[in-house]
């Protein structure tokens, strides 16, 4: 890392701190518990300790309250200007102005704004994106791509390695039909250069598969050709796999498009689907049966949970090999676990679908821990999200009841963005304004995903999206341009602190608000939930507006002046780097 890092903990960590240390030293039987600090209305912070833990030492909490502020040198203290019993056994704290500016000038001066890197030495499999092969990208596939982006993003900043791993759906016996029909049409157009602007090479892909799918229930013989070509796919007939390897390169072209045009950090190297792990599929099940774990079942290898039993109390099961010999869903991904935790030396697994795939990661993760490769050192979570509605509130199809493709979804954000922001200005030439466009457009899907909970549904209502009020993504690029602005009308960069000036209430509440900044990344990396980070930027975007219109910034003398510039200073590059935490951009200009 770069030497000019200094970690800068937040004044709530310090007083923590102190307030632990102060616990214990008058109750020695508490030493170490949670002081239980947070952000407070009536001072700046609450200490609710006392409240918490005078029951289990077997004293009143007011009078805990009084030992522990007697336990405290507050004039002794560097932050703390002091800590007054409340209520039931709260102790409201107050900090000097000085340790709120000596905060800001810290972060000012750090190139991380002080953050640190829990997450190092860590290495983090983020699996994500993860379209099907020849199967246009819809809706479907939006949210698990902006998402993972995003933890990719957060757990890569707080010092993970992290290797983002794009498990394409580029294997299975619905290859055999497409191949098949593709040999005996060799007039359909699918390669992108023989295709028009409008359509691309996987929309095309899609279509034909379609085709493909009707005439095998129909024509017995193209099925059983179709099924021949399964055989000739997986014994690696060169044909053969020269055709699916050409599917698989037009499809990663079409899906490239999507994710340049979304910003993801997804790269070609990064796409590892579930074909790569064919060779490994013989090892595993040979694993899994020497260890009990795949039993025979009607011809067929299965796990049985003992974990999850379905309604009729039967265990729930995975399917390890079919009758036929084939291996599906279930069996890749149990190969990929292992591959994952044996060959990658995961630390941490992410895997982000929707919630309808809930049991299977579940019972995944069960099979991996009772094979031994998933141990108690390491996490495997299902980020799981919820689905994306239509205005009517029923999962969200084009008028014609269609699934919506993705870039379609895209451009309609983009020419509503485009209205939205050439009516708030005007005087923009039309290369700025495509520019700020395309780039809110992108920020206002991207946010209307990421500021939902990530496991509820949400509807996809591009008006609300696009607005420049409310919790909206254009709004928050608003936000940050404004301040940019008042920065560049300053001229010069306020980043010299003079910490004696007294705070006015509104900077104090700014001040505070930027430093809380690195504790909402480090709770977006443990519960894996960027709406967190999206609730911070929006409220840290209040907060700004209501010290703007409090404090005169360009007006007042220095060095007032100075020391409201480095808050502007502060809350600008705070909001730019959570939105580029969460893949969005933060344009100087709007
Ligand atoms: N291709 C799958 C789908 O479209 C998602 C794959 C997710 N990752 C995994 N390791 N199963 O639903």
């Amino acid at each position: 890392m770069s030497a000019h890092h200094q970690e800068v903990p937040s004044l709530l960590e310090r007083i923590a701190t102190t307030m632990s240390q102060a616990i214990g030293r008058v109750r020695a039987d508490l030493t170490g518990a949670d002081p239980v600090v947070r952000r407070s209305d009536r001072a700046d912070f609450q200490c609710n300790a006392p409240l918490a833990l005078a029951k289990r030492v077997g004293v009143k909490p007011v009078e805990l309250a009084a030992s522990v502020v007697a336990g405290l040198d507050v004039d002794g203290d560097a932050v703390i200007a002091s800590v007054e019993p409340s209520g039931p056994g709260f102790l409201n704290v107050t900090v000097t102005g000085e340790a709120v500016w000596e905060q800001v000038a810290a972060r000012l001066a750090d190139a991380r704004l002080g953050l640190g890197l829990p997450e190092l030495g860590r290495r983090v499999v983020v699996d994500y994106s993860a379209p099907n092969i020849a199967k246009e990208m819809h809706v479907g596939h939006l949210r698990t791509t902006i998402i993972g982006d995003s933890l990719a993003r957060v757990t890569g900043f707080l010092g993970a390695d992290v290797l983002r791993q794009n498990h394409l759906g580029d294997f299975g016996t619905q290859f055999g039909m497409l191949i098949q029909y593709l040999d005996e049409h060799p007039d359909a157009a699918w390669h992108q250069d023989e295709l028009g602007d409008g359509t691309s090479a996987v929309s095309a892909l899609d279509g034909l598969y379609r085709s493909a799918r009707a005439k095998f229930d129909a024509d017995p013989g193209f099925a059983d050709r179709s099924r021949s070509r399964v055989v000739a796919l997986q014994s690696g007939d060169p044909g053969t796999v020269a055709v699916w390897q050409d599917i698989v390169a037009e499809s990663e072209r079409s899906f490239r498009a999507i994710y340049d045009r979304l910003t993801v950090l997804l790269t070609p190297e990064d796409s590892v689907g579930e074909s790569f792990y064919n060779p490994m599929l013989g090892d595993t099940v040979e694993e899994l049966t020497e260890a009990g774990l795949a039993v025979a079942s009607d011809g067929a290898l299965v796990f049985y949970s003992q974990e999850v039993s379905g309604p009729d109390g039967r265990p729930v099961t995975l399917m390890i090999r079919k009758r036929d010999g084939g291996y599906g869903y279930d069996a890749t991904d149990l190969a990929t676990i292992r591959y994952r935790l044996r060959d990658l030396k995961a630390n941490r697994l992410i895997y982000v679908t929707d919630s309808r795939q809930a049991l299977h990661f579940q019972l995944v993760f069960e099979a991996a821990r009772s094979a031994g490769w998933l141990t108690d050192s390491v996490t495997a979570e299902h980020a799981a999200y919820g689905t994306i509605l239509g205005p009517d509130g029923t999962p969200f199809k084009t008028r014609a009841g269609g699934t919506v493709r993705l870039m379609d979804l895209l451009d309609d954000a983009v020419s509503r963005a485009r209205a939205v922001v050439a009516e708030k200005n005007p005087g923009l030439d039309a290369a700025e304004l495509d520019r700020i466009a395309e780039s809110a457009g992108i920020a206002a899907v991207k946010y209307a995903d990421l500021s939902t909970s990530r496991v509820k549904d949400y509807s996809f209502d591009v008006d609300r999206m696009v607005s420049f009020t409310g919790n909206t993504g254009v709004y928050l690029q608003y936000a940050h341009a404004r301040i940019s602005s008042i920065l560049r009308n300053a001229g010069d960069l306020g980043t010299t602190v003079d910490s004696t000036i007294p705070l006015e209430p509104a900077e104090r509440d700014l001040g505070l608000a930027l430093d809380a900044y690195g504790a909402v990344v480090t709770e977006v990396a443990a519960t894996l939930e960027p709406h967190r980070l999206c609730g911070y930027l929006y409220e840290l975007a209040r907060v700004f507006t209501t010290f703007y219109e409090a404090c005169p910034v360009l007006k007042a003398d220095e060095p007032v002046r100075g020391n409201r510039l480095a808050l502007c200073t502060l809350a600008a590059r705070t909001l730019g780097h959570g939105l580029d935490l969460l893949g969005i951009a933060a344009p100087q200009r709007m």
